[in-house]
């Protein structure tokens, strides 16, 4: 039971962190020659294309992440269309462009450093225009490719102790992490970037997923193994990191898993040579679940979290009222999504507009980790340089109050170009949230799984605040930062937590994204 030694996660996390002083003495550079191939790609499968005319939903984007998700009780059974949908605006190409390092292909989700080291699979039963198999999703030429004929979900019920949303699911995605991909510029830090990354994508499955009228749900515990030997992964190199269920069927028997023996497929190289972080190999091992038990046994505990009492100053939050909200559809707020680059630092954001980014980001996701049902992790913690309605200053989230508590008044732009890697958008953003967690608490709950509940926790919420932003037709950028800073600026009120993300919100200037 590695997973209780939760030494493992705090060493990983003190040796990736920011500072100024670590980030003056890396001599890390990027090796353009030998840049990774930002896909996966099986030179002995024949594609399976996907539908490219798929209707969309035409449900609001606001609506997608802060109604209710669809019951899953009555009956819902993804079509290939849906699948097609919910795999496109996940991890589609949503626009391309050159750079001095060569094409990028720019996805529907924000990635550190556009490396998109998240790759999708799908495990489905027979579904209205798809045979049952385990498959591969490649967004460059949008289709599918065939590893395992036949239905394997009953080797993923079991792999999770049969947790419900999956042992009643006609398909399941499983999303996985490719180390160099993202390590190549970022080194061992990926690890935390596993859940940053797989968390924004996630934000649009459960997204589109809800406006197709589909349930769906992050699941994070499972044998790892398992999951990893039905994808025949080289584990060295790309693990699976969690479980999206999606669709309900009450009736119908579950299969009996199958055998899934090593298949060893080819895959095109993605480098000439790779690096390899035993930092991050170490991390995933012991933040791994070993057996059907442990699973159930590491779903089974809640985690109390006790909501701290606000001490000063409170202001009361009110989203954007009904008639004002903006009703672009979730497709059209993802096409449109791409991070800002440069922020009008003279803009201002109207307190309800950024509370309608609060409230639609943190109502609760729908997690096997997150019971009872709207449970969350990270505290969010904020710099508001320009909000009409708020004084500038640092501020506390009371999510279960809605409020806003002041922490400390004052013009902190200086301190936010600082805390975010000494970069101008953080400087010039009208709000800057900082996720944070009690990571004492979380992993004495979750082991060392915790830690990858709480990057993807971060990553989900940020990615919802993402659609938010931008269904506002405002911007908003996700940012790294320095570890220790952030926790020192915040505190006394943040002392213990440990800094988990970072997004950026203002208005991109005018000519720039
Ligand atoms: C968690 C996270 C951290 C990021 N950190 C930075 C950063 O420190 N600086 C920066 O300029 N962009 C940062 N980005 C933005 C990415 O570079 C951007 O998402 C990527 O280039 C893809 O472009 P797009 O978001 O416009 O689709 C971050 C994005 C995410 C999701």
């Amino acid at each position: 039971m590695e997973n209780r030694d939760i030494q493992a996660a705090w060493k990983y996390h003190d040796d990736t962190k920011h500072s100024y002083w670590s980030i003056r003495n890396n001599p890390h550079f990027l090796d353009w020659a030998n840049r990774p191939q930002p896909f996966k790609i099986y030179p002995n499968i024949e594609p399976l294309p996907l539908p490219r005319e798929v209707p969309q939903t035409g449900v609001a984007a606001l609506s997608t992440i802060s109604e209710p998700l669809p019951s899953s009780r009555a009956d819902s059974v993804p079509g290939v269309q849906d699948v097609a949908r919910i795999l496109y605006f996940s991890a589609g190409i949503t626009k391309q462009r050159k750079s001095p390092g060569g094409e990028i292909y720019f996805r529907a989700a924000a990635c550190t450093g556009a490396l998109y080291e998240i790759e999708l699979y799908i495990v489905t039963g027979d579904l209205p225009g798809l045979d049952a198999g385990v498959y591969h999703f490649n967004p460059a030429d949008v289709s599918l490719r065939l590893l395992r004929k036949g239905d394997f979900r009953g080797n993923l019920a079991q792999a999770t102790a049969r947790e419900p949303a999956v042992a009643g699911a006609p398909v399941t995605i499983i999303c996985t992490g490719t180390y160099w991909r993202n390590a190549w510029k970022y080194q061992a830090r990926t690890y935390r970037h596993f859940g940053w990354d797989n968390g924004t994508l996630l934000a649009n499955t459960l997204a589109v997923s809800a406006g197709s009228g589909l349930p769906s749900k992050i699941v994070l515990g499972f044998v790892d193994a398992e999951a990893n030997r039905l994808l025949d992964l080289d584990t060295r190199r790309e693990v699976s990191l969690c479980l999206v269920p999606i669709g309900h069927r009450s009736v119908g028997s579950l299969p009996t898993p199958r055998e899934a023996p090593a298949l060893s497929l080819e895959t095109i190289p993605l480098s000439r040579r790779e690096v390899e972080y035993p930092a991050m190999l170490e991390m995933h091992g012991a933040s791994s679940l070993g057996s059907e038990e442990e699973v159930a046994q590491w779903r089974g505990k809640q985690l109390i979290l006790a909501p701290s009492a606000p001490a000063g100053g409170e202001v009361q939050l009110q989203r954007l009222p009904e008639e004002e909200q903006p009703h672009d559809t979730i497709e059209q707020v993802i096409l449109r999504r791409g991070s800002t680059r440069i922020f009008d630092k003279t803009a201002s954001i109207t307190l309800a507009q950024l509370s309608t980014i609060l409230d639609c980001g943190t109502r609760g996701l729908p997690a096997d980790f997150l019971e009872p049902p709207g449970t969350q992790l990270n505290d969010l913690y904020l710099i508001v340089h320009s909000v009409r309605g708020l004084s500038p200053g640092a501020y506390f989230f009371h999510r279960e109050r809605n409020t806003l508590e002041l922490l400390k008044e004052g013009e902190f732009r200086a301190e936010a170009y600082h805390l975010g890697l000494e970069q101008q958008l953080p400087a010039d953003a009208c709000v800057n949230i900082f996720f944070l967690a009690d990571l004492k608490l979380i992993l004495e709950r979750y082991g060392n799984r915790g830690y990858r509940a709480i990057q993807l926790e971060a990553g989900a919420i940020g990615g919802r605040m993402y659609l938010a932003t931008y269904a506002q037709r405002l911007g908003a950028t996700g940012l790294t930062f320095f570890d220790d800073d952030v926790t020192n600026f915040f505190s006394p009120h943040a002392k213990g937590k440990s800094a988990v993300f970072l997004l950026a919100i203002g208005k991109p200037l005018t000519g720039a994204r």
